[in-house]
């Protein structure tokens, strides 16, 4: 399901997955080939969401923001496993977060990170490029070993590949709603509900 929140629609790239028990709200865009799975709730209400080409969001994942304070950045080429949860953080290009993980308001990913299953990531932790992130609290634990950089690299480029197949399987390709009178979004001067 693709909705406005007063007048801001979701802006969709080209060859986007979302299927109808997606909900994608308000002021979010999708790049190319982004895909969502089943169940995911992506809110941008109160401030924006920036998902970048080739990102996979996995089932019942939950993203949201901070109003007037903390945006969502996802750049390109990033996997969110099953069940993970963003709140108002930036996850830089190709980074893997693993199952169950929840991100808090204000951390950031680095480059080709991998974050473990099951791990908090609390507010503000700045995670440095290609490095194992993981625990309750997440601390750094070293830099990926090369099977680690593989399997981050591997599981978005898969991602592709099975919305493809469900596009072939006659799932419909994410359209943008209609909407008369849209608005502009929160970084263009959208006022704050
Ligand atoms: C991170 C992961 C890859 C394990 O990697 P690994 O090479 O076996 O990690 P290691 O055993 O060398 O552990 C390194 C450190 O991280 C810790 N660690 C690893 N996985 C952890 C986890 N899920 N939660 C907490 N700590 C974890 C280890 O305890 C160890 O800590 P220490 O150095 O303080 O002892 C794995 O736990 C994981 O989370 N994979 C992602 C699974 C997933 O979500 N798949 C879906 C992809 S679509």
């Amino acid at each position: 399901m693709i909705r406005p929140f007063q007048g801001m629609v979701p802006r969709l790239g080209a060859r986007v997955f979302v299927p109808d028990n997606a909900l994608v709200l308000g002021d979010v865009t999708l790049g190319d080939d982004v895909s969502i799975w089943f169940n995911c709730v992506l809110r941008g209400d109160v401030n924006w969401i920036r998902i970048g080409a080739r990102t996979n969001i996995q089932d019942a994942c939950c993203l949201h923001v901070t109003n007037a304070k903390w945006p969502l950045l996802i750049e390109a080429e990033v996997s969110l496993a099953h069940n993970v949860m963003l709140h108002g953080c930036t996850l830089r290009r190709g980074a893997l977060v693993g199952m169950s993980t929840t991100i808090m308001d204000g951390a950031e990913i680095g480059e080709g990170c991998l974050v473990a299953a099951g791990s908090l990531v609390r507010e503000g932790f700045q995670a440095p490029p290609h490095t194992l992130v993981a625990g309750w609290p997440a601390t750094v634990k070293r830099d990926l070993t090369p099977d680690q950089r593989a399997l981050t690299e591997s599981v978005w480029q898969r991602y592709v590949r099975y919305k493809e197949a469900y596009f072939q399987d006659g799932w419909p390709v994410a359209e943008a709603p209609e909407f008369a009178g849209a608005r502009p979004g929160f970084a263009e001067g959208h006022p704050f509900p």
